[in-house]
């Protein structure tokens, strides 16, 4: 095992934390004035049954923050294998990150018609996160298809589940 102690090479962070296999979401909400915003997260986490929360942590700088915290809610949409150039196109710069897929309307929200999972949102807690935050939301509408593949994420890259070898 490589050993590293503070302070750390964001490098080495970043490799140590990458050896924890998540999912793949994209974060969407809507701004004031109706335009849509998002934004490809891996720190999604399951949080509490009851009340039904759930959490993710935004890049203290994310372009899609102050709309999430002006308009109090967000949608948490959990990506199939297909959903690949989706996670690409939410975590690219200067792209219309809703072109090239369908989306529903939940409550106002824009929800990826081909989600594996969906989660509507209001905004539960902001905490402190150091240079991320820390978002808590309180579960208002859920879908979910057990049958379509899910997508993960481990060391860097997107990968699938393998059952067996
Ligand atoms: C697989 C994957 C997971 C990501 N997870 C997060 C995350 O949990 N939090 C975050 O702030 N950014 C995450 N990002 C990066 C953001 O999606 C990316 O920086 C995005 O461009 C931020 O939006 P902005 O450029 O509009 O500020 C992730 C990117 C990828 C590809």
């Amino acid at each position: 095992m490589d050993l590293a102690e503070p302070p750390f090479d964001p490098r080495v962070l970043r490799n140590a934390f990458g050896c924890f296999a998540t999912g793949v979401t994209v974060v969407t909400g809507r701004a004031p004035d109706g335009s849509s915003v998002g934004l490809t997260a891996n720190s999604f986490t399951s949080v509490s049954l009851d009340p039904p929360l759930l959490l993710f942590c935004p890049a203290n700088g994310a372009s899609a923050l102050p709309a999430l915290r002006e308009s109090a809610r967000f949608a948490i949409n959990v990506l199939d294998l297909d959903g690949q150039a989706v996670a690409d196109r939410f975590a690219t710069r200067g792209v219309d990150r809703f072109a090239e897929a369908e989306w529903a309307e939940w409550d106002g929200l824009p929800v990826l018609a081909s989600a594996k999972a969906a989660f509507a949102c209001t905004l539960h807690a902001d905490h402190d996160g150091g240079d991320h935050r820390i978002i808590v939301g309180k579960v208002t509408r859920l879908g979910f298809a057990p049958d379509r593949e899910s997508l993960l994420y481990l060391h860097g890259r997107y990968r699938r589940v393998h059952v067996g070898d």
